[in-house]
């Protein structure tokens, strides 16, 4: 199966990634997360996306491109993948085609997480982060039972630097001006289908397996 996640910052892409992760046993690939880990190990990638990211705005397609096209030809996801973040703009979406023709493979179903802009900011800004293991939470929608502790791992937690108002602000405007044309492009493919994200996690996680399993 392979799967590309789709939706607005902070509508919950990587919360439902690690559900779909443990359903289906296949890899998850965020350009998001693979930006941080660079950013983290101090990499000549990493210090390049390191200035887009905490404005707001999208790295350099060419660069993504590369990632993406290096993760895609890993042996792991011969079984298949959730692309998470990737693609964002018409051009990542043509790159994506050719790297998935070259491998022989195609797309199983272009899932958008529907949030409406107004709920975004207050997710963003209340999501917390495992150091640990990466797991993701919530201050109000899916807090720890205590409080900076990972449930999982007891890992401390932390905050995304573009987890503030004025960056998502901006990330919101990129996603209006760059990405949301992708809804049009993967509902002219036949691949598109919409969820609505603004139910409980659970819910949105029923309702993609759903959405999956009639697909199949
Ligand atoms: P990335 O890390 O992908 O950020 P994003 O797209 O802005 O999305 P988020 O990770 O913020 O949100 P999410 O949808 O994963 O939500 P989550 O599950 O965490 O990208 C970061 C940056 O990297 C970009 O700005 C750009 O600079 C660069 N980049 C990445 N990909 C790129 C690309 N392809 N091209 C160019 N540049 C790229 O949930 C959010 C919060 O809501 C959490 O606290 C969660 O607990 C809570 N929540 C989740 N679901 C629910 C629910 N149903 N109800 C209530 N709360 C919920
Ligand atoms: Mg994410
Ligand atoms: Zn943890």
């Amino acid at each position: 199966m392979q799967l590309l996640l789709m939706g607005p910052p902070g509508a919950g892409k990587g919360t439902q990634a690690a559900e779909l992760v443990k359903k289906f046993d296949i890899p998850h690939i965020s350009t998001g997360d693979m930006f941080r880990a660079a950013v983290k190990e101090g990499t000549e990638l990493g210090k390049q996306a390191k200035a887009c990211m905490d404005a707001g705005k999208l790295v350099p397609d060419e660069v993504t491109i590369g990632i993406v096209r290096e993760r895609l030809a890993k042996d792991d996801c011969k079984k298949g993948f959730i692309l998470d973040g990737f693609p964002r703009t018409v051009e990542q979406a043509d790159a994506l085609k050719g790297i998935l023709d070259g491998l022989g493979l195609q797309l199983t179903r272009v899932l958008n997480i529907h949030v409406p802009a107004e709920d975004l900011i207050e997710r963003a800004i209340g999501r917390r982060i495992c150091k640990k293991c990466g797991a993701t939470y919530h201050v109000k929608f899916n807090p720890t039972k205590v409080e900076g502790v990972c449930d999982d791992c007891g890992g401390e937690l932390y905050q995304r630097k573009d987890d503030n108002e004025d960056t998502m602000k901006n990330r919101l405007a990129v996603y209006e001006a760059s990405t949301k044309p992708l809804i049009d492009y993967y509902t002219k493919a036949g691949l598109y289908t919409e969820i609505d994200g603004r139910q409980s996690i659970e819910k949105v996680t029923n309702d993609l397996i759903g959405v999956l399993f009639s697909a199949q």
